[in-house]
């Protein structure tokens, strides 16, 4: 078991039992990509992949982390927290460093950490990290810090010390999940709603292309920066407009010249991404999977022609999944420009599904492709000790 692999690395770096075992689960999002930011509807799930984080107070404001994937490790110290060259330490000291922005006083920590969330596939394993380590902080040192806080900090972190400019939506589902659930989040006010997924015909499968999203953070700013362009452009219509969640589709197709056409085409993804999130729930509500499953693939057409996120590889992989009997729903997931799809599919057929999409894969690219059957979890959980 995982728990027990990082809880033994924990015993043998630290020579001593960690207090606490945290639990931070990974994600998929079913419908409502890229509205986050646009402070529009997502409908994102915690699921059975996880980051694991083994923990201990120190009294020395020393910082020792181990990761138990990378076999490498971290001294620092909290007078002095500053970015690390290495990389995945940053995600670690970034919410220890909004900490103490807001004064909030822990006194040294070990960590050992390691899972099984596929790095770089678009399913959050640094949202996960982040949250993990706050829920593990707040737990070790009484900081009494709600659900809501750990979500706002943890994004606070991976904005100003990572310096990834990303939404709210990773955090929130890695903290807010609830197994055998999708939660809906409004990204303005941030209240959400938990929607029970019964899928007893139906699986979620990822098929991860192995492309990691390096582009990603580049072309999510770009992204980012032609939504604001459209909500300048559109704010003398009316002053409300605050975002692209503030624009009705009626409005934006009417206002349409004032837009230049890739900054509409942007703008009209979001717009019609954010109405689908509204739309995927009533489907939930009733049951209706086949719906999901064809707004999923609204979605993915919208990643791919209008938001233009997508790349061959999980294009080829979307492609040869919709040819499949047993896929009702096929899509990117994620930030973008590779990682995984999210495909749903009839659970009888799933293996079978695999083994094709593996043998299609590797005749394509060359390339091997690992897929992985998901089920929807809790969010971040703690075992004391
Ligand atoms: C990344 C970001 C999220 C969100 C998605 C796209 O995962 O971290 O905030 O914007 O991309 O939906």
């Amino acid at each position: 078991m995982l728990e027990q692999t990082i809880a033994t690395h924990y015993r043998e770096q630290f020579g001593s039992d960690p207090e606490i075992l945290v639990r931070a689960p990974g994600r998929i999002n079913l419908i409502g990509e890229h509205t986050d930011y646009n402070g529009g509807l997502v409908l994102p799930a915690a699921i059975d992949k996880a980051i694991w984080l083994a923990m201990g107070r120190r009294n020395d404001n020393l910082l020792e982390f181990k990761s138990f994937d990378l076999r490498d490790e971290y001294s620092g110290n909290l007078k002095s927290v500053s970015k690390s060259e290495k990389g995945w330490p940053n995600y670690l000291l970034g919410v220890i460093s909004e900490l103490k922005n807001d004064g909030v006083e822990i006194t040294g920590v070990n960590v050992a950490f390691g899972g099984d969330i596929p790095i770089g596939a678009g399913l959050s394993s640094s949202a996960a990290l982040e949250s993990g380590m706050l829920s593990g902080l707040n737990q070790l040192f009484d900081l009494e810090l709600s659900k809501m806080d750990i979500v706002k900090l943890a994004q606070r972190g991976e904005n100003r010390f990572v310096g990834m400019n990303c939404g709210i939506m990773d955090m929130f589902a890695s903290v807010m999940g609830r197994a055998e659930s999708v939660v809906r989040i409004d990204c303005r006010s941030l209240e959400y709603e938990h929607f029970p997924f019964h899928a007893t015909d139906y699986c979620f499968v990822l098929c991860d292309s192995g492309v990691k999203h390096a582009l990603v953070d580049s072309e999510y700013n770009t992204r980012r920066r032609e939504c604001e362009e459209g909500v300048q452009l559109l704010r003398p219509i009316s002053p409300n407009i605050q975002t692209l969640r503030d624009v009705p589709l009626s409005v934006l197709l009417e206002n349409r010249e004032r837009l230049p056409p890739l900054v509409f085409q942007r703008c009209k993804y979001v717009v019609e991404e954010i109405e689908r999130v509204l739309a995927a729930c009533n489907a939930l509500k009733n049951d209706d999977l086949k719906q999901l499953g064809e707004l999923m693939n609204q979605t993915s057409e919208g990643l791919r022609h209008g938001y233009e996120v997508t790349c061959p590889e999980t294009d080829f992989l979307v492609d040869k999944a919709m040819e499949q009997e047993a896929v009702i729903g096929s899509r990117q997931v994620g930030g973008g420009f590779g990682g995984c799809t999210l495909n749903l599919v009839m659970a009888r057929e799933s293996h079978h599904f695999i083994k094709n999409m593996e043998a299609e894969y590797q005749q394509q690219f060359d390339r091997r492709l690992v897929c992985h059957i998901v089920n929807l979890a809790d969010g971040v959980e703690i075992m004391v000790g």
